[in-house]
């Protein structure tokens, strides 16, 4: 019998293949993405007044959720014959497009806003050897300029959200939680950026409620961070400013996608302040044991202001995890710290522990 198709974490092209669109096998470029745990969060359950699960896509091979579409936008684009891919990121798109490009065998341009990429993933980014293209801009400028690159140069594939393929791909995520359940969440709560992925995760529901595969579809609930959230305040950000630099987008190109999958939900698009990402970031890691970077916390922040204010969701609610934690170290370290040394001896180290054991 055939070792992969046995094998658990074969990624998302295989395990979800006629829900994708056609891809040959010979063009497949996979790091066995998907399959991330979702993870029940008794603690802050509580807090949230709902049954809450954690998806944790931090699990995946570069530890974001991009790689899940972008698993099927490389395969495509070696499919079509691309030589190289370009995209324009806050970080985690780049990371995910250097380490698929690498596995495909294809060249890799990364467009990013100086000084704006979390130290993780440009150390990723650098480790795969793409080309990081420094502009003197932000996200949304180098979107644009990675548009314009990908039409004028013919075999270069944008490998941005606004690429179908991207999409396709990422709603294998609505399937996974689906299944894990047993049935859809009454909610999904999730951060939003660019809103590709909340675009995705509402094609996914959508399309297994109408392909009688799950029973509903959940409300989705987007959050932003406050300093950029184009959609709540109904027009874009020229200088969109916040912790959570993942999601740090003025002109989200997937807008409509977001607002359409609130409006047929019975969800909602909403913010959160950067102390509020903040402390349910370190709600996460101190009492769930789940380190994710802080845009990651947005989903989870939205949900305990909603609880707040008495208009939280009921029932079953997952909150998406979008990558991990240690993509963005300097966050913790404007914190807190490493202690003060003490000597090697028992005496020093056991003062240490007795002042500090709950
Ligand atoms: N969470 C993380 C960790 C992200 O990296 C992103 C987007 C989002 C949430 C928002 O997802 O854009 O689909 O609404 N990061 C992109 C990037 C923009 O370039 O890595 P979205």
């Amino acid at each position: 019998m055939d070792i992969q198709s046995q094998a658990s974490r074969q990624g998302v092209i295989k395990k979800y293949r006629e829900w994708l669109p056609e891809i040959p096998d010979r063009a497949i470029a996979t790091l066995g993405e998907g399959e991330t745990p979702l993870i029940e969060a008794s603690s802050l359950s509580e807090r949230v007044g709902a049954r809450l699960y954690l998806k944790f896509e931090g699990m995946n091979p570069t530890a974001s959720f991009k790689d899940r579409g972008m698993t099927v936008a490389m395969s495509r684009a070696v499919a079509a014959g691309s030589r190289a891919c370009v995209c324009a990121s806050t970080g985690n798109t780049a990371a995910s497009a250097s380490a698929y490009a690498a596995r495909a065998g294809v060249g890799c341009f990364v467009v990013v806003p100086v000084g704006k990429i979390a130290l993780g993933k440009a150390v990723q980014v650098l480790a795969h050897g793409a080309k990081i293209i420094q502009i003197e801009g932000n996200f949304d400028a180098a979107l644009k300029l990675s548009k314009r690159i990908a039409e004028e140069l013919g075999d270069v594939t944008l490998v941005n959200s606004v690429n179908q393929d991207r999409i396709e791909g990422q709603k294998t995520a609505a399937f996974e939680v689906t299944e894990a359940l047993g049935h859809p969440p009454d909610a999904l709560a999730l951060p939003v950026g660019n809103a590709g992925n909340i675009t995705s995760y509402w094609k996914g529901f959508s399309e297994w409620r109408e392909a009688g595969e799950a029973g509903g579809a959940p409300r989705m609930l987007g959050f932003q961070a406050e300093g950029a959230s184009p959609l709540v305040a109904g027009h874009d950000f020229e200088s969109p400013e916040t912790v959570a630099s993942a999601i740090r987008i003025g002109s989200p190109a997937s807008g409509e996608g977001a607002l359409a999958a609130a409006r047929e939900s019975g969800g909602a698009i909403e913010s959160v302040t950067d102390e509020e990402i903040l402390a349910a970031q370190e709600l996460l890691a101190r009492e769930e044991g789940v380190f994710c970077e802080p845009a990651s916390a947005a989903g989870v922040a939205g949900l305990l202001k909603l609880a707040g204010e008495g208009r939280g969701p009921e029932g079953v609610v997952v909150s998406v995890l979008t990558g991990h934690g240690l993509k963005d170290p300097d966050v913790i370290l404007g914190r807190t710290r490493l202690p003060e040394p003490v000597p090697a001896t028992f005496e020093a180290v056991a003062g240490e522990m007795e002042r500090f054991m709950p």
